[in-house]
């Protein structure tokens, strides 16, 4: 009889990072070596505390058919159907005591087992390293009953030596996952808690005379065109880069002439480093990163970030990506004409970085690190001010720089996010200059700058980023000399961010000024069966923080939220300006290193959104920097004199990597003539039948002034409306010092106005209907005057309101809103496809669309106000045809605003049968205030004296 003795677990709370791995080295997918995945389908047995269970599973022999299985990679939380515990959703608060290092005693604890066999042909020379390529929080290994070791580092590979204990078959592998570990309090990433065996797990066959780490050295010289490569190895070997003629020995440096790399030009060269036991395929991309006249400069030229911070996310695999995923994600990213990444809060998946230089993004790869639960208590007892945790910390920066040192995408380390400032942090800064003095370090929690080689903030407001352009804004020596990025701006949670063409317009202007990063790429919603997409608070958890934690530029499924849309044009490389009337088109080349051959043009030229012609426009291969002034063709004889306007493009003039030919990559629009407004003669007046008034084609209620139907339309009456379901930067966030408009709103009681009728007057050419509109309790009001008249056929409407009492907030919307019995697809012309605000309509391109009600919402996780089309002349739904004077904002919608404000998931919203329609003559702004600036008051829907009209006419 065997006797086994509950294991210690004092490696849970122990502050070191764990013992029995292997020093960590470059990270490469592939040798000639044999490997073994042990992905797949894994025994599994949850605890609900670290030492339920004694370690006897780790024993060959033990019986484990009783257990559940599943996944790996995988988080078991999002495996069994819930009976594995639940995903727990905090941004920076601890979901735990904050009682460094001691987690709780209620510690999730999953037993994961694994019985293999190696392959006939694994050889029997040489020794073996099992991998773990990330594991949240803390692991305990065993390999055929020999304890490895035990590791913390969720995000960061470990390694063991298993040569000796591994047999041909029936190999048991044993991996104790705890949930919470003292690594926890080092990973308060704004995120949901996820454990489990998340990234792959290999066995690697390490062959006598394999490569053991190595250190690719490959710079370029800008002013000779020559790159110099030499690659530092362990193990000694040879270099080769056939398409080079480079064959050196490992530690050899040799010069030639080289294409370098760049995120806009990726050149890679294949190589191989050969030891005498391995041969490792090598991806080589030259060039030089330095800071450099206070910039961040590449290759001699300093760099604009046009960036954004990427989680790792998926909605059914949580942080369990698939190379497919990860690549979706590069693909998405090149083809909105982003050049960056900054892979908060810890380092991606090791494969995503090889995409990173194929497919060429900047990379700022930024270490598993981050302790903003400690901000509640001041940064009292920080871990990174505290020398105990160092060797942690050190430990970590290592595990990511060791990893990740190879890629020519990763131009900046970043320290982490949100840990205060300390010794600690210093520390890691200082081992990563001295290991890797080629390329820059980074970390925003220390504005003084002190370890970092760039000034970093996160969402300042415009003008402190002018201010910051203008080097205007004090703070120390170092920091002076420094130039600055924005990590995290543009907050992209629900509807928004507004204000980005009004930040990239900073960028552009100030030099010291080196773009931003958006918070952030994905929504990360959890698929749900009731709901939809789950964010925090929807698996019951006591601390949560709801749906923070969806303020992606891509829905959960990846598809493109109107944010990335607007983001795309705004960052967009080529700059296409012109000058309608003299036929003139001015075309800016805004890329840091390539010059425009890759581009074909287009121009096109619209009557009334239709485009009557077009034609390829020739323009010369710009340099960066380099505008050019193209004369456009004699604009096309049409004698329709309606709206005309030029549209150019500039499109992938050949197939590339990551888009077809053809693919938009830029585009501008101007006009060439004014809008002719509709004119409209009154000619009717309103006839008195009954209980109705008759006007032109419309029916009133005598009573009450009411529209009831026009032609054969029925409608429910249009009248003022001022409401819009808040967005989540509406809302802002509970620690805004802006003013935060969506609870004022509410306090006012914008969202509950009542109409009082003040006259009904039938006159000769009209029917005038007055009324005041306000909420209860206040006694500010909106003076309300519809005039509706005819020309027999059509009808019109004119609004005119005028605010009374002291406003003191801007309004949500203004316009009216009715409702259509029937309506389906949609026609318009004016701004589209998509939505669009007064800060988010850099993207809204005026032409002639088409959808659906269904197709005009945009499905943001939780919902809010969204939707609206911008600069509409015209639109057909329903039966109707509504003109405006001036152009209007549109918006329809299957349920009515105040259902939309009370839905807090998607699935709460049923369509009725009314289709409810805003028109709208003013939007307030978005802005980005749910964590950044509110909108600039440039976007301001002031409550002031407004008049508008609509023309009416039936299409049936
Ligand atoms: C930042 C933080 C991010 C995220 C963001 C808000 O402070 O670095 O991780 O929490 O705010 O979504």
């Amino acid at each position: 009889m065997s006797f086994r003795t509950t294991p210690s677990v004092d490696y849970v709370e122990d502050v070191s990072p764990g013992s029995g791995a292997l020093p960590p080295r470059a990270w490469y997918a592939a040798s000639d070596a044999q490997s073994l995945s042990l992905n797949g389908s894994w025994r599994f047995r949850l605890s609900a505390t670290v030492d339920a269970e004694d370690d006897s599973f780790a024993e060959e022999g033990y019986e484990a058919g009783d257990w559940a299985e599943v996944t790996v990679p995988g988080h078991w939380v999002l495996q069994g159907d819930g009976a594995f515990g639940s995903p727990i959703y905090t941004n920076h608060l601890y979901p735990f005591p904050v009682d460094p290092p001691h987690v709780p005693t209620e510690n999730p604890t999953g037993d994961h087992l694994r019985v293999f066999d190696l392959p006939s042909d694994w050889p029997s020379d040489g020794g073996a390293v099992l991998r773990f390529d990330g594991v949240e929080s803390c692991a305990r290994v065993w390999l055929n009953g020999t304890e490895l070791g035990e590791f913390k580092g969720s995000r960061l590979p470990h390694e063991f030596a298993v040569g000796h204990l591994l047999k041909p078959g029936g190999n048991v592998l044993a991996v104790r996952v705890h949930q919470w570990s003292a690594g926890s309090y080092l990973e308060d990433q704004d995120q949901w808690w996820l454990p489990g065996i998340f990234r792959d797990v290999t066995l690697l066959h390490r062959p006598a005379g394999g490569v053991g780490d190595f250190f690719v050295h490959a710079s370029y010289d800008h002013t000779t065109g020559e790159g110099t490569l030499r690659v530092d190895s362990d193990v000694d070997g040879r270099v080769t880069v056939p398409a080079l003629d480079i064959d050196v020995a490992t530690g050899e440096t040799v010069t030639v002439a080289v294409e370098p790399w760049t995120a806009e030009t990726p050149k890679l060269y294949d190589g191989v480093l050969a030891t005498e036991g391995e041969r490792v395929p090598l991806r080589i991309g030259f060039r030089t990163v330095v800071l450099e006249d206070g910039l961040v400069k590449v290759n001699g030229r300093a760099v604009l970030f046009k960036g954004v911070n990427r989680h790792e996310w998926h909605p059914e695999q949580g942080r369990a990506l698939d190379l497919e995923t990860m690549r979706e994600d590069v693909l998405l990213m090149k083809r909105h004409n982003l050049n960056a990444v900054r892979t908060s809060h810890y380092p991606p998946h090791p494969a995503f970085l090889d995409l990173c230089d194929e497919y060429g993004l900047w990379v700022i790869d930024e270490c598993d690190l981050e302790t903003h639960g400690f901000t509640e208590q001041d940064w009292r007892d920080n871990p990174v001010d505290d020398d105990r945790w160092t060797p942690a910390l050190l430990d970590r920066a290592a595990r990511m720089v060791e990893r990740d040192k190879n890629h020519p995408s990763v131009v900046i380390w970043s320290l982490g996010n949100e840990a205060g400032t300390g010794r600690g942090l210093t520390a890691m800064a200082e081992w990563i200059h001295d290991r890797d003095p080629e390329r820059l370090v980074h970390y925003e929690g220390d504005w003084n700058c002190r370890d970092t080689d760039v000034y970093s903030r996160m969402y300042a407001f415009h003008d402190e980023v002018e201010k910051i352009g203008q080097r205007l804004d004090g703070g120390t020596h170092r920091r002076r000399e420094l130039p600055f990025i924005q990590c995290e701006y543009g907050h992209a949670m629900g509807n928004g961010p507004g204000g980005l063409a009004d930040y990239q317009e900073l960028f552009e202007k100030y030099e010291r000024l080196q773009g931003g990063f958006i918070w952030e790429w994905i929504d990360h919603g959890v698929k749900h069966a009731e709901l939809g997409y789950a964010y925090g608070g929807d698996f019951g958890e006591e601390l949560h923080d709801g749906n923070f934690v969806c303020d992606g530029l891509v829905f959960p499924d990846r598809t493109p939220s109107p944010g990335l849309v607007e983001y795309k044009k705004v960052i967009e490389p080529v700059h296409i300006e012109g000058d309608g009337a003299n036929g003139i088109v001015r075309i800016t080349n805004k890329q840091d290193f390539a010059d425009l051959s890759a581009l074909a043009f287009e121009w096109s030229c619209q009557v009334d959104g239709e485009t009557v012609e077009s034609g390829s426009l020739s323009v010369p291969a710009l340099a960066p920097g380099e505008s050019a002034e193209v004369k456009l063709p004699e604009p096309p004889v049409d004698g329709r004199g309606g709206e005309r306007q030029w549209t150019v493009r500039a499109l992938l003039a050949d197939d590339t990597s990551w888009a077809a030919k053809g693919h938009v990559v830029a585009w501008g629009q101007f006009a060439a003539g004014a809008r002719p407004l509709p004119s409209f003669p009154a000619t009717d007046r309103p006839v008195r039948d009954g209980n109705r008034f008759t006007l032109g084609p419309a029916a009133f209620d005598a009573r009450t002034g009411a529209l009831l139907s026009i032609g054969g339309v029925e409608v429910s009456a249009p009248r003022l409306d001022v409401w819009r379901a808040p967005t989540d930067n509406d809302d802002g966030a509970e620690w805004q010092t802006d003013t935060r408009y969506g609870t004022l709103w509410r306090t006012l009681g914008l969202h509950r106005m009542r109409h009082r009728l003040v006259s009904v007057e039938a006159g000769d050419d009209a029917l005038t209907v007055r009324t005041r509109v306000a909420p209860a309790a206040r006694e500010v009001g909106l003076d309300t005057v519809y005039r509706w008249t005819s020309d027999g056929e059509r009808l019109r409407l004119s609004v005119s309101v005028t605010p009374e009492g002291d406003w003191t907030v801007p309004l949500p919307r203004l316009g009216v809103r009715f409702g259509l019995s029937e309506a389906d697809s949609v026609e318009w012309f004016g701004g589209g496809p998509g939505e669009a605000y007064p800060d988010t309509r850099a993207a809204s391109m005026v032409g002639r669309w088409q959808s659906t009600v269904d197709g005009l919402q945009t499905p943001y996780v939780r919902p809010q106000e969204n939707g609206a089309r911008a600069d509409v002349r015209w639109v057909e739904l329903g039966g109707l045809r509504i003109e405006g004077d001036p152009e209007f904002w549109f918006t329809a919608r299957r349920w009515t605003t105040e259902q939309l404000d009370a839905a807090r998931h998607r699935t709460d919203l049923t369509p009725g049968d009314t289709v409810w329609v805003n028109l709208d003559h003013g939007q307030h702004g978005i802005g980005s205030q749910s964590c950044g600036p509110g909108p600039l008051p440039q976007y301001f829907l002031k409550a002031e004296p407004a008049q508008f009209a609509f023309v009416f006419s039936t299409t049936r």
